[in-house]
């Protein structure tokens, strides 16, 4: 049995440097630490952090209940306000926002500041694009899903425009809008701050999906990228299995078949694919000897 592991699998480069960001501030042994938010949508990796007495602040939650401590901005980032409350209640504020939207929020908050109107090409709801929202001074911006909504926008002509995205954002939707968008008469500044990296997983998930047998997606049950790739999988092949962890495995999927693929979202740990892929090899190597 041919054993495909997808190269893209697992943390994206944000992730990572979030998660190394929290081990190594542990490493100095702070009285108090917390994480804003969960770290990572992982359910195995935060249960981990809290042995490590790493607790997690919601979003909104009342600070006076907390002890002052260390404090890491996951990945997501959050608005400029959320940092400097977090500093006036003596939190020390470790900021591992990836610096791909550190680099969206620097340029909203330019721009605004130089009186361009905002959009935002994304999901309203996700902590991104929230956070992203909170480094507009002005709040003159829209935030908008598909062509229809960028149909719907009515700025004066010739108004100064910049035009964002979320980091996850389809490329193909937004080519769709910024179109749209150009149409309009605007002084557009268009800004593609779409990062690659899901791009890629999805598009190396699709291509393995469709020639293997089986496909195996591992992913958090809350991780909203995970349940995109099983999604993008099953669309290729039907024999599409979503799995949090090698015990949620059925290995009777894995009888009598030539080929497994094997990928996982951004909040994977690598020692979880690891498993899957060695159970995998096991099973593989049984049916070898079987077979002699
Ligand atoms: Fe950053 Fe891209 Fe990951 S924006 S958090 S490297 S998906």
């Amino acid at each position: 049995m041919e054993i495909v592991k997808a190269q893209s699998a697992g943390f994206c480069f944000g992730v990572k440097r979030a998660l190394d960001t929290v081990y190594k501030e542990l490493e100095k042994k702070p009285e108090h630490i917390y994480t804003y938010g969960p770290i990572i949508h992982n359910e195995i990796v935060v249960k981990e952090l809290e042995d490590h007495n790493v607790v997690v602040i919601e979003e909104g939650e009342d600070l006076s209940k907390y002890e002052p401590g260390v404090i890491i901005i996951r990945s997501h980032g959050v608005p400029e306000q959320t940092i400097l409350d977090l500093e006036e209640r003596g939190f020390i504020v470790i900021n591992a926002t990836c610096p791909f939207v550190q680099k969206i929020q620097r340029s909203v908050k330019k721009y605004d500041l130089e009186d361009y109107r905002i959009i935002i090409t994304g999901d309203i709801n996700h902590p991104e694009v929230q956070g992203i929202i909170g480094w507009i001074g002005s709040k003159e911006y829209k935030v908008i899903k598909d062509v229809s909504e960028a149909e719907a926008i009515s700025f004066e002509k010739g108004e100064k425009v910049c035009l964002v995205s979320q980091t996850t954002f389809n490329y193909k939707k937004f080519e769709d809008i910024v179109e749209i968008i150009r149409k309009k008469g605007y002084d557009l500044l268009c800004l593609n701050t779409i990062c690659n990296a899901t791009w890629e997983r999805q598009k190396e998930a699709r291509e393995i999906a469709d020639k293997v047998d089986v496909m195996i997606v591992i992913g958090g049950k809350n991780s909203s990228n995970s349940q995109k790739l099983f999604e993008i999988c099953k669309e290729k092949n039907e024999d599409t299995y979503f799995i949090q962890t090698v015990d949620d495995l059925d290995f009777s999927v894995l009888e009598s078949i030539d080929s497994v693929g094997i990928t996982a979202g951004a909040s994977t740990p690598n020692k979880i694919i690891e498993e899957v892929q060695g159970t995998c090899q096991k099973k593989a190597l049984n049916r070898c000897l079987k077979h002699q």
